[in-house]
């Protein structure tokens, strides 16, 4: 074997990641450790714990060659060369920066674990998304050591989305890869470079001081969103104006020096990351005394929450202002299609909104019904999961579209209007059913952005 690389945690993130790795270097060993017993179980399972398009024959071609999954963190620290960090950084919810700042205490442990079952130099790379100046922490934490072991760490933020996941590491539009600016570190920033190099083309990865790679993905994600709410604000002056955001995205999208990616109008983004790293972002504004660039980010997710809160009074509305003892099919709960991720999906929102309002949910989605189910726990009123979407919509008064799997645009709509209450309503949330259709079957139809098709005179 080459060398040996630890990732901790087997996330969304360090599952794919080193699988990847894994089947590229052949000659590697890659060791995946989690103090999640249950994740790392599955992991050496059949039934891998996150679904991702293509995981499965990356995952089964380097299990058990050079691929390794355990629960022993201080074994895989101690063999390691390499020590790949991707644990969870949420917002955190407690004291200094609540609400905003990113909540550390699982990246620190991981530190004071590498020193304690280290017994010679490593390299340490940052994958988690940390704010800005976290190596200095790292550093001083690994420096603290009284062993005399040397620690370079690296910044190598990881871009992938969810759902493209495989794609996306295997030809990535960029690797990025900051050290400090120092020998070692610029030494130990080649060895990264020489793992990738394997298969990603050199001058697609691109080396920085390690303050611009931790700050870069941060503000990848706050544009990404950005773009969404710029989108979706015009979505609500569309509605108003009887323009349409469809052709409105469309024709913007064709001026090359905006591009037409990530012009959708819908309820909203979700995911585990886009609102914690653009918080992040504006803590860190606002902690280097910069509110105007605080509050400028800020207005991202604030447009979002506006964009959800929107979606569900407009249905209200539409309804007759009541949606109460009204049963309501779900399609979608996945915070975006090809994935069983929900965490921050619009879908808990809005779905807690229409139970506030009495409604009676039957939900359905083709991956993520495992995970709403968590995610509404504990929450009051009448919540059906149901594994197909004809019995989630038998007897409904609507369907509510919050995921654009494509498949929900297949599907028999004569049928499920057939079987539904009447007047049935349809409410796209993601703009992906032929509304003309339905509503020539019979539906009132409310997409995102869009003049509503409905047969009822006045029912706002
Ligand atoms: N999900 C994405 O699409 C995505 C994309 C790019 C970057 N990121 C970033 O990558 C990081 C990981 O995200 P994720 O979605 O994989 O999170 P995740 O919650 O799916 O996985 C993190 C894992 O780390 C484990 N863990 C926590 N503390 C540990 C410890 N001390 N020792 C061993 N294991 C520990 C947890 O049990 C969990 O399984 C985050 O910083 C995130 O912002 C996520």
């Amino acid at each position: 074997m080459n060398k040996t690389i630890l990732c901790i945690g087997a996330g969304y993130v360090g599952g794919p990641t080193m699988a990847v790795i894994a089947d590229r270097c052949p000659d590697y060993k890659v060791m995946v450790v989690d103090i999640d017993a249950g994740r790392i179980a599955a992991w050496q399972s059949e039934q891998l714990p996150i679904y991702e398009p293509g995981l499965n024959d990356v995952v089964k071609r380097a299990r058990n060659r050079n691929l390794f999954f355990s629960t022993d963190v201080a074994a895989g620290i101690r063999e390691a060369d390499i020590i790949f960090v991707s644990v969870n950084t949420p917002t955190k919810m407690f004291g200094a920066g609540a609400g905003r700042a990113s909540d550390l205490q699982y990246w620190e442990k991981t530190a004071r674990d590498i020193i304690e079952n280290s017994d010679r130099d490593k390299i340490v790379v940052e994958k988690s998304t940390l704010p800005v100046r976290t190596a200095e922490a790292m550093n001083r934490i690994l420096g603290s050591n009284d062993k005399g072991l040397h620690f370079d760490v690296l910044s190598n933020p990881e871009f992938l989305a969810e759902g493209t996941a495989i794609r996306d590491l295997e030809s990535p539009d960029r690797v990025l890869i900051g050290a400090m600016e120092t020998p070692a570190g610029l030494k130990a920033q080649q060895v990264l470079i020489d793992i990738y190099t394997r298969w990603v083309p050199r001058e697609k990865i691109k080396t920085a001081n390690i303050w611009s790679s931790e700050l870069t993905k941060l503000v990848s994600n706050a544009m990404l969103a950005q773009r969404i709410s710029s989108v979706n604000s015009i979505s609500a002056l569309c509605e108003k104006t009887a323009a349409n955001i469809q052709e409105v995205s469309e024709a913007i999208g064709m001026d090359r020096r905006i591009g037409n990616r990530f012009l959708r109008a819908s309820i909203g983004f979700g995911g585990s990351c886009f609102k914690k790293d653009i918080l992040n972002l504006v803590y860190l504004c606002e902690h280097y005394g910069l509110p105007e660039v605080a509050k400028y980010w800020e207005q991202v997710v604030l447009m979002n929450e506006y964009q959800e809160a929107r979606f569900v009074e407009n249905i209200i509305a539409s309804m007759f202002n009541t949606i109460a003892g009204k049963r309501i099919a779900i399609f979608g709960f996945a915070f975006k299609a090809d994935t069983g991720d929900t965490r921050e999906s619009p879908a808990i929102y809005v779905s807690r909104l229409l139970l506030e309002e009495h409604a009676q949910l039957a939900i359905f989605d083709p991956k993520a019904l495992a995970n709403a189910k968590l995610e509404l726990q504990g929450v009051a009123g009448q919540v059906e999961y149901i594994t197909d979407p004809y019995e989630a919509a038998k007897g409904a008064h609507a369907i509510a579209v919050l995921t654009e799997w494509p498949e929900f645009a297949e599907y028999d709509y004569e049928r499920l209007y057939r079987i539904m209450e009447k007047p049935a309503f349809i409410f796209d949330g993601r703009n992906v059913l032929d509304h003309r259709k339905l509503y020539e079957i019979g539906f009132n139809v409310y997409p995102i952005g869009q003049r509503a098709l409905a047969h009822l005179e006045k029912i706002k």
